[in-house]
């Protein structure tokens, strides 16, 4: 699944609750090298730095480089000191949850919602086009983060629109890159308890909707691992000839018509 010792950058990481730290985790119990980027050196400080869930040991063993997506020379940097990768996975995203998130999906803060979209969605572009020539020799899986943008959830206002945007840039990057022999997919992620997640309100409400749709029982902090197993999955040979696709790991809720009834519960 993964390329033994190869190594695989995991971009977005926050703590030891980030989709990000499940998929490196995974990916290196599958033998390959893992390396993770953190926004900001503040963030680090602020958020893993503190974390109680993982030792100090733990910590230092996690090889971590910063990178803002948003600041091309951060991302040309990263990619020129990596040399050669044989995946990597873009697990961030980001809207103002004042703005862009809530119970009103107008708004006036268009600054707000072009930042939104450059951080979820170009950033995604932005890492290929300086990524590329880490990963063309030999080709290689490339994997984002999405969520269901075939229905319209409440309060994800215009995390949901950027969501669309980020399947379409993943099409139009699988189609641009399929000669380079570089895949590029997404992992559609039923709801998962992780900060970005915490910031959305009404996640709990979210979370209820996945118990009353979800065909396979959802564990919205376990089922994490069940989302980097398919991101391992795409990321790696196992998965030679998928490209521009949307996988959803989410349990199936997003083909049921209607809530789960009684009699089809466990
Ligand atoms: N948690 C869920 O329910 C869920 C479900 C489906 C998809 N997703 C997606 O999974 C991905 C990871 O989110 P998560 O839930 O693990 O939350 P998280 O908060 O742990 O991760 C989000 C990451 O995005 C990073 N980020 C934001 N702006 C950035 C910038 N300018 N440059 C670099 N990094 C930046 C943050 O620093 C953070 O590390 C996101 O794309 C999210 O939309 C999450």
């Amino acid at each position: 699944m993964i390329e033994n010792g190869k190594t695989y950058v995991v971009m977005g990481l926050l703590d030891p609750d980030s989709i990000a730290y499940a998929i490196g985790t995974t990916i290196k119990k599958l033998g390959g090298k893992v390396i993770y980027t953190v926004q900001n050196e503040r963030m680090k400080r602020i958020f893993l730095d503190r974390s109680k869930k993982l030792s100090d040991d733990e910590k230092k063993e996690l090889d971590v480089r910063y990178c803002d997506v948003t600041i091309d020379k951060e991302v040309e940097q990263l990619f020129t000191e990596l040399k050669s990768v044989a995946g990597i996975v873009h697990s961030i995203a980001y809207v103002n949850p004042k703005t862009g998130l809530g119970d009103e999906f107008h708004t006036d803060a268009v600054e707000d919602l072009k930042q939104g979209f450059h951080v979820s969605c170009i950033s995604l572009a932005t890492v290929l086009r300086y990524a590329q020539a880490a990963l063309k020799p030999h080709g290689g899986g490339v994997v984002s983060l999405t969520f269901d943008s075939r229905h319209v959830f409440p309060f994800y206002n215009w995390m949901g629109v950027n969501k669309a945007a980020l399947e379409a840039v993943v099409r139009g990057l699988a189609r641009r890159h399929g000669k380079d022999r570089i895949r590029i997919n997404a992992v559609s992620a039923g709801p998962l308890a992780t900060k970005a997640a915490t910031n959305i309100p009404g996640f709990k409400e979210l979370g209820q909707t996945w118990t009353n749709t979800s065909l396979i029982p959802w564990d919205t902090s376990e089922d994490k691992y069940e989302v980097a197993n398919a991101v391992a999955f795409l990321i790696g040979p196992y998965a030679k000839k998928i490209t521009g696709q949307v996988i959803y790991v989410d349990g199936g809720a997003n083909v049921a018509g209607g809530h789960i009834l009684e009699h089809e519960r466990q």
